[in-house]
């Protein structure tokens, strides 16, 4: 495994972690078809593979993640870090602290070791926000403030309102093929000494190779991820098979391959979603071999000639959620 330090926290982090939307989240989106003790086996075998960091928030599955988590890790905290979140909705001062509370006694832990604010919420001023947390943090029930999904606008108004923290991570959405953070987000963290954290590392299972134009997911999260649109899928297959063709070369996955592009290019930690132990496995995997400069170029190469179509006909959504 890889590690990094976690902002200027001192705390090293491993770039491959366990995000957790998917437990708890079964009949919330992600499909029924994987259960709790494999769920919690999965978070067990990311650990033993030399895995630290998990992220989980409020949200997922209506507090349903947080406590399996807090059930998987109780004979182990001393070994993880683990990062939640708070919902945009519970943004007011006195809901930031509540919200804490309850994540706090759902995970079974004293402390947060990093506490993520989800979304922004524009109706409510974020300076209100931020005195929460620097309370939290100094009444030792977080040890560090993240944020998701923050513009760079957003996210350096959020620094100016902090008295005494620094933020130390953003998470956003990054993979081979969804790169938007490139122009911003990643550039400004590097020089900031900010840890990227990637969502959706494996584009929610694209970058997997499993699923093609005839084999589409059915769950409703990747019904209404317009990656999973049939002609997207059919414009990434190149993308696929070279995926394929490394991993095969290299005695890895298209998985692996897929994380290990995303780690060795930068100290981002990637939290790929884990259903099962094998899979929690295979992701930990990717840390342990490096791409070369040759396969860096050829992908980059082939990235450049996909272009992905990003909006859907509003005529053709309902269509979709029912054909799956
Ligand atoms: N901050 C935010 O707003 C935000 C947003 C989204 C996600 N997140 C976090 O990021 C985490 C990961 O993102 P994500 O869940 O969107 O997408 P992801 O990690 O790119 O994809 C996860 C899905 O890929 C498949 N998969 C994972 N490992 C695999 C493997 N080794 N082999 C084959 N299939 C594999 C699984 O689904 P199947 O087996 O069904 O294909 C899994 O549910 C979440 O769990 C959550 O913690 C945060």
């Amino acid at each position: 495994m890889l590690y990094v330090e976690l902002g200027r926290t001192g705390l090293k982090v491993s770039q491959i972690g366990v995000g957790c939307w998917q437990i708890g989240s079964r009949s919330w989106g992600w499909g029924a078809e994987y259960g709790e003790e494999e769920v919690i086996q999965a978070i067990r075998t990311a650990i033993d593979h030399g895995v630290n960091f998990i992220d989980t928030a409020e949200i997922y599955g209506g507090g349903e993640s947080e406590k399996i988590v807090g059930r998987a890790i109780k004979e182990i905290k001393e070994k993880v870090i683990i990062a939640t979140k708070v919902w945009p909705t519970h943004l007011t001062y006195d809901n930031v602290l509540k919200a804490c509370e309850r994540s706090l006694s759902r995970l079974g832990v004293d402390v947060i070791d990093l506490y993520q604010i989800h979304w922004p919420n524009p109706f409510i001023p974020i300076n209100q926000t931020m005195r929460a947390m620097e309370r939290l943090v100094k009444e030792g029930k977080i040890r560090h403030i993240g944020l998701c999904n923050f513009s760079l606008k957003q996210f350096i108004r959020a620094q100016e309102v902090l008295k005494r923290e620094e933020i130390v991570s953003n998470q956003v959405k990054y993979n081979m093929i969804e790169r938007e953070a490139e122009k911003e987000l990643i550039p400004y963290a590097e020089k900031n000494k900010i840890t990227i954290i990637a969502y959706s590392p494996l584009a929610q299972g694209l970058l997997t190779g499993k699923y093609d134009p005839a084999n589409r997911p059915r769950d409703y999260v990747r019904r209404i991820n317009i990656l999973f649109d049939e002609e997207n899928l059919k414009r990434l297959l190149p993308l696929i098979q070279l995926l394929k063709e490394i991993a095969g070369r290299r005695g890895k996955t298209p998985a692996q391959v897929a994380l290990n592009w995303l780690i060795r290019r930068l100290e981002v930690i990637a939290i790929p979603g884990a259903k099962r132990p094998a899979q929690a496995e295979e992701n930990a995997g990717a840390a342990d071999f490096k791409l070369t400069d040759d396969e860096l170029r050829i992908i980059e190469e082939t990235l450049r000639n996909i272009r992905i179509r990003k909006t859907v006909s509003l005529l053709k959504i309902p269509l979709r959620l029912l054909r799956g």
